[in-house]
């Protein structure tokens, strides 16, 4: 993969990269055909990185449809995949971690505390094998999406960072692969996640600035609903991630839940 890059940089192509860990679905798409249209080579990444993923969590039971990707990286005319095994990304020995320290501690670092370590570095590693001058990533993952801004910014790399809007379903759920494993009454309950955000940003237009009264009437829309309980509930700024006690433009709401055993998270710009 890396020759590869190289000799596209030789001939001037620019290469576009959508890192992913599969189970392609409509979000992960909107990314390739951002990915299509801004470069001339696309390069797609399949990795489910263990290294993200604490020794509780779903790695083992993570969905995989290695044939529907493929199948859907060609629609999307994708120019290579990069499909690594655990060998080639984790050989023997290895010991080096990428640290992004203060965007990645509050939200999904603190009840996920070696995720971002996980996922920048293996963003760090994808880089470096696939060269691209652009990478492009989903708002639905914000905190992620403003680690790697945040790494690619300390460490000079010379790629651009496209964040795209969350895509959803017809009735407001984000799309995520984790949705696979909603049992059919968890799948009405959570759209009380998307339905809590309209809900702040219809308060924050109507000119209602108190934070406490939007994250207690969010707290409550999610709750209300017996299947759903909440892990955090934050208005940041969106940029620096703090934690804001006023509210003040740019801030965005971001959540995480669990519905049943399965946790979700959703966020929106308010
Ligand atoms: P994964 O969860 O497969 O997501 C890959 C990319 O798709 C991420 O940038 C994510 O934000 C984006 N995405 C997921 N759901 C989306 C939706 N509904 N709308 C728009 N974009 C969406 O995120 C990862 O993989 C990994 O952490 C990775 C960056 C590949 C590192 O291992």
């Amino acid at each position: 993969m890396q020759s590869l890059a190289f000799s596209w940089h030789k001939q001037n192509q620019k290469i576009s990269f959508v890192p992913t860990m599969g189970a392609l679905h409509e979000g992960h798409l909107s990314l390739l055909r951002e990915g299509r249209k801004t470069g001339d080579k696309l390069v797609l990444s399949i990795y489910v990185n263990p290294a993200q993923f604490a020794p509780t969590e779903d790695l083992a039971k993570y969905p995989r449809d290695t044939k529907g990707d493929l199948a859907k990286a060609s629609d999307c005319r994708v120019d290579a995949v990069f499909f690594p095994s655990n060998e080639v990304m984790y050989p023997k020995g290895c010991q080096t971690y990428v640290e992004v320290a203060n965007v990645t501690k509050g939200l999904c670092g603190a009840s996920r505390p070696s995720h971002f370590r996980g996922v920048a570095t293996v963003v760090l590693k994808l880089f470096n094998i696939v060269q691209p001058h652009v990478a492009i990533f989903g708002e639905k993952d914000y905190q992620q999406l403003i680690t790697i801004q945040t790494m690619a910014r300390d460490l000079n790399l010379p790629v651009e960072i496209k964040g795209m809007p969350t895509v959803r379903e017809p009735d407001g759920l984000a799309l995520s692969s984790r949705n696979a494993y909603l049992s059919k009454e968890e799948r009405i309950a959570a759209l009380s996640l998307s339905q809590s955000l309209k809900i702040a940003k219809e308060m924050a237009a109507a000119e209602k600035k108190d934070i406490n009264e939007i994250l207690e009437s969010v707290k409550k829309a999610i709750e209300a609903n017996g299947l759903t309980k909440t892990d955090y509930i934050k208005i940041c700024d969106s940029e620096t991630l703090e934690e804001l006690t006023t509210l003040k433009s740019p801030a965005r709401l971001l959540i995480a839940a669990f519905v049943g055993k399965t946790r979700l998270i959703d966020n929106c710009g308010i």
